[in-house]
């Protein structure tokens, strides 16, 4: 590696060591100590994923690594220090937030998210290192480090929305996990992910933002060839919700144990918010699934989701079919 990622790796990892010290061993970390052990996140689970808090002094983190003889003009490339205009000076990027490390593949921290503890309307909730050149979010998947081995040996990948998902999901065993960090799934996370497993289940926030999230990312993967299923958390909650309010053997054994293939996916999605009584929701209901259907080649995928389309909508098969013949008549 060269000597630029090398200083820039140094620094995070001292920068993470530090963040982590602040939050488990000093007054000034105790509100967001008190905060994660609420939510349930046991010392343990802090340790393991090297939680952190960071201090609301403009340049606490930048005093400590300019002290340490550190190059802080490469350490601003990846932007965990930031600097002043027109100045020689840096002060911190992140303040006041719980720190979430994020690795590279290797276990190297190359970037940070800084939860902030009370959420208000002036500053997004959670604060990103920007893209550096240790730092490419297309194609980091968060805990991808941690859960390789199991992704292999389990022969599945679970994909989450939010990265607190992923620790949460650990508490309930689920040791395969990943999350985006805050983008959509690209082909190159398809790619990596591909080279360990052919099986996703993906586990995104139950709302209506994350259910079209799981709709994109269900398409991409079918696109790269990827068995892919769908576990749906219900109710608007996300995994971490879900374990919080029902246990972590519910989430196992009902929500990750009990995913929906796709189509079945999409049905459930699609007739959330249409009503069978309604001629023009059910003709919507009918296209939108048989659009799916006409790109699928097995004639007894087809026979079996439009014998429930037809049970659903109480519209004959015979008419459902025509329908279908038409769309692809229309494509071809
Ligand atoms: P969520 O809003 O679902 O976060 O965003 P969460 O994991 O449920 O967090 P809590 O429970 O409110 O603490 C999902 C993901 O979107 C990205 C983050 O990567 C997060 O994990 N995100 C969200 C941001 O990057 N910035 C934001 O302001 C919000
Ligand atoms: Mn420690
Ligand atoms: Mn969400
Ligand atoms: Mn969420
Ligand atoms: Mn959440």
């Amino acid at each position: 590696i060269s000597k630029e990622v090398s200083i820039m790796r140094k620094a995070h990892e001292f920068a993470c060591e530090y963040f982590h010290h602040l939050l488990l061993h000093t007054e000034e970390g105790e509100n967001a100590l008190n905060y994660l052990e609420e939510r349930g996140f046991s010392k343990e689970l802090i340790e393991k994923y090297k939680i952190g808090w960071s201090l609301p002094n403009w340049d606490a983190l930048t005093t400590l690594l300019e002290r340490k003889g550190m190059d802080l003009q490469e350490i601003e490339k990846t932007g965990l220090i930031i600097r002043k205009e027109n100045e020689l000076k840096y002060f911190d990027r992140f303040r006041e937030r719980i720190m979430f490390p994020v690795s590279d593949e290797s276990g190297n921290v190359i970037a940070f998210s800084g939860r902030i503890l009370t959420k208000n309307e002036n500053e997004a909730k959670y604060l990103n290192s920007p893209e550096s050149p240790i730092f490419q979010k297309s194609q980091v998947l968060y805990n991808l480090d941690k859960a390789r081995l199991d992704i292999r040996k389990q022969r599945n990948v679970v994909v989450f929305e939010g990265f607190l998902d992923v620790i949460a999901a650990s508490k309930a065993g689920i040791t395969n996990g990943v999350a985006t960090m805050g983008t959509a799934l690209t082909s190159q996370h398809i790619t990596k992910l591909n080279r360990l497993t052919s099986n996703v289940t993906l586990c995104y926030d139950g709302d209506k933002a994350g259910m079209e999230a799981a709709k994109r990312a269900a398409t991409s993967l079918q696109a790269q060839n990827i068995q892919t299923e769908v576990a749906i958390i219900p109710d608007a909650m996300d995994p971490d919700d879900y374990i919080k309010n029902f246990g972590e053997d519910a989430f196992r054994t009902k929500i990750i144990e009990k995913p929906h293939s796709f189509l079945s996916f999409m049905m459930i999605v699609s007739k959330r918010d249409k009503n069978f009584n309604n001629e023009n929701d059910t003709l919507q209901y009918i296209q939108e699934i048989l659009e799916i259907l006409s790109e699928r080649n097995s004639s007894v995928e087809r026979d079996l989701y439009i014998r429930q389309l037809s049970q659903e909508t109480n519209v004959s098969e015979e008419a459902i079919y025509q329908h279908l013949r038409k769309i692809q008549g229309n494509i071809a």
